[in-house]
């Protein structure tokens, strides 16, 4: 079973983006394609990405506009059959659900607070409290608007889990292979730590993607995950 890991393919390029999606698709579930290289290149780059490999997508686009002009977004790339797509919490529970009901194959994922704002940060756009209150809060409020799945750090998936229940798919980026370089990531976990904590499906990057051998990293530490109990006990997404 390929290991519940998403790997961010944050490429220069929609060759790259393929050389490195092909390397690593026998060893993870899924591949995650962001902003930069879907505005740049639109369809053609999932096109290119899926080729001969059987993985799944994720679209992270955190879509954020009034609910009508989500729903059309999220109707317009329902087409590619992503397996998840991820809307900001932020942007209502109406706009919320416009996701969830315009691509009803697809897994709305929720994005609560981005983890590159700090309490000062958040509270300068008008978000009062810590920013732990405002991730539940968020967090709440998606789910009971129809998202299926949430995006958080590592180290707020078990306090999460508790608030939204088992059925909910947590992923989680900030993750490190022990020894890694954490990059611009501030609070990082191991693969080990996040499947431990409850995390479902885990988003690494750099760690695979600028190795000199992606696919022998995405082996690695989907090798890790099979060892930390990965597929016995942990949803598949
Ligand atoms: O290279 P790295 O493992 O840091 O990549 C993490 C990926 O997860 C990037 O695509 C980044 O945009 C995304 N992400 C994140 N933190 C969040 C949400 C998304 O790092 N809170």
């Amino acid at each position: 079973m390929a290991a519940p890991i998403a790997v961010a393919i944050d490429a220069p390029d929609i060759e790259t983006a393929a050389r490195w999606a092909s390397a690593v698709a026998p060893h993870v579930s899924t591949v995650k394609v962001g902003l930069e290289l879907y505005l740049r290149y639109g369809p053609d780059v999932i096109t290119t990405i899926r080729g001969g490999n059987r993985v799944s997508l994720f679209l992270d686009l955190k879509l954020h506009d009034i609910p009508a002009t989500v729903s059309g977004a999220a109707r317009a790339v329902a087409r590619l059959r992503p397996s998840l797509l991820t809307v900001h919490a932020a942007g209502g529970a109406d706009m919320i659900r416009a996701a969830v009901d315009a691509a009803p194959e697809t897994r709305i994922a929720a994005v609560t607070v981005l983890t590159s704002l700090d309490d000062a940060a958040l509270e300068r756009t008008g978000v009062r409290g810590p920013a732990s209150d405002a991730v539940r809060r968020l967090a709440v409020l998606a789910v009971e608007a129809g998202a299926r799945a949430l995006v958080c750090s590592p180290h707020e998936v078990a306090s999460l889990r508790a608030e939204v229940g088992p059925d909910i798919t947590m992923i989680t980026p900030g993750v490190r292979p022990a020894g890694a370089d954490r990059g611009d990531q501030a609070r990082v976990a191991t693969p080990e730590e996040a499947l431990a904590a409850g995390a479902d499906l885990l988003v690494v990057g750099r760690p695979i993607t600028r190795a000199a051998d992606p696919g022998a990293a995405a082996a690695s530490i989907a090798a890790a995950l099979r060892r930390a109990g990965a597929g016995t006990g942990t949803r598949s997404v």
